[in-house]
């Protein structure tokens, strides 16, 4: 069978970079260690003002497509997964195809375009829809673009201020790829929920503290179900595992609920029963409050076991590395966390083709989705040649004030002229509404 899966990979950021625990913290009266230690986040990207979901997604694209030599004839599909659409007819795939088709000869007519909304799961449904598009012969040959691009902005005031971002990833998924293969099995979890939403609004209504109880909830349904497709999961079997990040602190939990789920009955747990016991068996309990409150203890004591901090540190840490600097890219997110974690593997030197990745998406409102991916031959080629470090140092720093001002201008109900902060350099920018986005 063809493999299919991701074949290149392309980031762009937003221009700016907030400091969170030296900048905002402060002016919010609050500890920095809440956001170096609690949520994990040293800095956030921030779109310069000619930036925006359509010129930061055309831009990684136009990379990845320069370098890959590729042009509009090669590509049959284009798809944008984003949470921060401004048009509610037109897919943001026709601004940015538009975009494109003004640097290269010949155009997308031909490219099924569409834009994909399950907040910020909806980047791996695009995948998913690209995958399904090629294993269904539907291709003719040609390549599908995934774009997943954000500005993943709050109200000021909002809990979620502190966990901003702007990004996007582009990705070119086709047969016999570079990068991963993507496996067959898949997971779900997925229920109605209101605990983030944007109904006819641009910034969400959270509920922040509910919000992560139900991404822990929809992940553990969603790795049962792709082990009732796949089968048993165990701690071994998976290199990395890159988990939807909004935050590093969110993955710090899921990560320890990803370790239970794997380690139950299995020869590990038994190894530790001596130190913390076995896992709480929800049949030994009178009422689930009891039961949740010895499982609460149970994960207590293992996040301390010497096992679990190896495991985690050699596994889920170095997914975060870039989410850290950049903050929440929504459905950019888990995207960047797998890009982190192949990179990781480059700087170290480490063998990686053949190896599985375990790749945890969610989205609010809310669905979690859990696959494999096995690392392909030309990885290595493609992670060396990203320049996102490159584009991580070159951002503005912006203070306290500046911050407001850039964030007031990205709000579509306020009316702000502001300059801006960097010099746009042979990129796609943004040049007002209802007008073609230009390349400078
Ligand atoms: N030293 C060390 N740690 C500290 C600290 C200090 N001085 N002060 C606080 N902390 C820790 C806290 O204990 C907490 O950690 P735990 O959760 O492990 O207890 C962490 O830092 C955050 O502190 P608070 O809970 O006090 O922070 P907050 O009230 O400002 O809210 C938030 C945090 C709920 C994540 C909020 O930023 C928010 O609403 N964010 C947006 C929603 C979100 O990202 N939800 C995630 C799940 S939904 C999802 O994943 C989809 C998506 O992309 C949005």
């Amino acid at each position: 069978m063809t493999a299919v899966g991701i074949d290149a990979i392309e980031i762009w950021t937003g221009k700016l970079t907030l400091n969170l625990p030296e900048t905002f913290a402060p002016v919010k009266g609050e500890d920095p260690a809440k956001y170096t230690k609690g949520l994990g986040l040293e800095t956030s990207s921030f779109p310069d003002v000619y930036e925006d979901i359509v010129t930061m997604g055309a831009n990684a694209a136009k990379r990845l497509m320069d370098r890959r030599g590729l042009t509009p004839d090669d590509i049959g599909r284009i798809d944008v997964a984003t949470e921060s659409a401004f048009d509610n007819s037109k897919p943001v795939s026709t601004y940015i195809a538009g975009c494109l088709e003004q640097t290269y000869e010949g155009d997308f007519r031909h490219a099924n375009k569409g834009e994909r909304k399950f907040a910020c799961v909806a980047g791996t449904q695009s995948i998913d829809d690209a995958y399904n598009w090629i294993k269904a012969g539907r291709n003719r040959g040609r390549a599908a673009l995934v774009i997943a691009t954000d500005t993943a902005l709050y109200a000021r005031g909002d809990p979620g201020e502190a966990t901003q971002g702007a990004g996007a990833v582009a990705m070119l998924i086709d047969e016999e790829p570079s990068v991963v293969e993507l496996s067959t099995e898949q997971g779900y979890g997925s229920m109605d929920e209101t605990d983030f939403l944007k109904p006819n609004q641009q910034f969400p209504s959270v509920d922040g503290k509910r919000s992560m109880q139900v991404y822990l909830a929809r992940m553990r349904e969603a790795l049962e179900d792709y082990e009732s497709v796949a089968g048993r999961t165990k701690v071994e079997d998976f290199e990395y595992i890159p988990f939807h990040t909004p935050f590093p602190g969110m993955v710090r939990k899921a990560g320890l609920l990803g370790y239970r789920h794997m380690i139950r009955d299995t020869e590990k747990e038994d190894e530790l029963a001596d130190r913390i016991g076995r896992q709480p068996r929800e049949a030994d309990f009178d009422s689930w409050d009891d039961y949740e409150e010895a499982i609460r203890a149970y994960m207590d004591d293992l996040k301390e076991t010497d096992e679990y901090r190896e495991w985690y540190g050699r596994v889920i840490d170095p997914t975060l590395s870039l989410a850290r600097r950049v903050g929440n890219w929504y459905t950019g997110s888990v995207h960047v966390a797998r890009t982190s974690a192949l990179k990781h593997a480059y700087e170290t030197g480490k063998a990686m083709t053949g190896k599985q990745l375990l790749v945890g998406s969610y989205g609010s409102g809310a669905q979690a989705e859990i696959h494999a991916e096995t690392v392909r031959e030309g990885w290595r080629d493609e992670i060396e040649a990203l320049n996102v470090d490159e584009q991580l140092a070159g951002r503005y720093d912006l203070d306290f004030e500046e911050y407001e001002q850039v964030h007031d201008a990205h709000n579509h109900e306020k009316d702000v002229e502001l300059e801006e902060f960097t010099q746009p350099a042979n990129e796609f920018v943004f040049t007002g509404w209802g007008r073609m986005n230009e390349r400078k």
